[in-house]
């Protein structure tokens, strides 16, 4: 495979909105603004800041996705890192408002979900899901997400998806043993043409009208868990460890646990295997 450029990047992402005009099919990507950068240190942290910005007077951001070729200083769940080398992953962020509103608490579980389904046609194994919503294959991670919401009194809040996918990186170059990226999976996509599938799918993701519970068994249906299987959950903050079986999820997309006989609903924790 060919070492991406940045050119190559913005002339892909243009090109595909174009036709998308083009032949009527007006997919909700390309409803977004649409920004390519060079390099940023973190696709949220911008969105942050435009949306602060605007908010100074009084005015609200639009539906818009920033895209990366670099991060310096890309963000993870939990304070943690998100390594961002150039042409080496897709880093990207949507700033919008959701089409329904009750779909708040499934959201993070969705974009996984929307994330799984796009990356899956370039593998030979699946894509699957760790709770929240790590994406995984053959049981290392390769992509992530990072919801965060910015609420403004007396209007719904503005949302700020980001997500990132380990493309190019060859072995060493991974922060940790249990990462891979999609081309150490055997996947042929190029990194332009897998950003604007990816950003396609999480736009169209937050454009969709669905109840709860459907959001819920999509996710499911690509669980890495499976009911009864002995997870070890570490609660951020609280340095607690919890160790119990996967019970599912409930409606609203918590983890369900059981731990010593008695059931035990989280909201948000770092999951592996016990
Ligand atoms: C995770 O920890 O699993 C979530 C990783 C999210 C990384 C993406 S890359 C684009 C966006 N900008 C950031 O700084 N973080 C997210």
């Amino acid at each position: 495979m060919t070492e991406p450029t940045f050119g190559a990047l913005v002339g892909e992402v243009r090109r595909r909105r174009r036709e998308s005009f083009d032949d009527g099919s007006a997919l909700p990507a390309s409803a977004l603004n649409l920004a390519v950068l060079r390099r940023v240190d973190s696709t949220n942290d911008l969105a942050r800041r435009i949306r602060r910005e605007l908010a100074v007077d009084d005015i609200t951001v639009s539906a818009s996705a920033m895209l990366a070729f670099e991060q310096t200083a890309g963000r993870g769940r939990q304070g943690r890192r998100w390594l961002s080398p150039p042409g080496r992953g897709v880093y990207a962020t949507l700033v919008t408002r959701l089409a329904a509103e009750e779909r708040l608490p499934v959201l993070p579980l969705a974009v996984g979900a929307a994330l799984a389904d796009a990356i899956d046609p370039h593998l030979l194994r699946p894509c699957l899901l760790k709770w929240p919503n790590d994406l995984v294959v053959g049981g290392r991670k390769v992509g992530g997400v990072l919801v965060e919401s910015a609420v403004r009194e007396g209007s719904p809040p503005d949302l700020i998806v980001g997500f990132g996918v380990n493309w190019g990186q060859r072995r060493e170059e991974l922060p940790v043993a249990e990462a891979t990226s999609l081309l150490l999976e055997g996947a042929k996509v190029t990194l332009p043409e897998l950003a604007w599938e990816l950003v396609q799918a999480v736009a169209a993701e937050l454009a969709r009208d669905e109840p709860r519970a459907i959001t819920v068994e999509r996710w499911l249906a690509r669980s890495v868990h499976r009911t009864g299987d002995r997870l070890v959950c570490r609660q951020p903050g609280e340095g607690k460890e919890l160790v119990g079986r996967f019970l599912g999820l409930t409606p609203q997309g918590l983890l369900r646990l059981e731990v010593d006989g008695r059931e035990e609903v989280l909201l948000t924790a770092e999951v592996g295997d016990a």
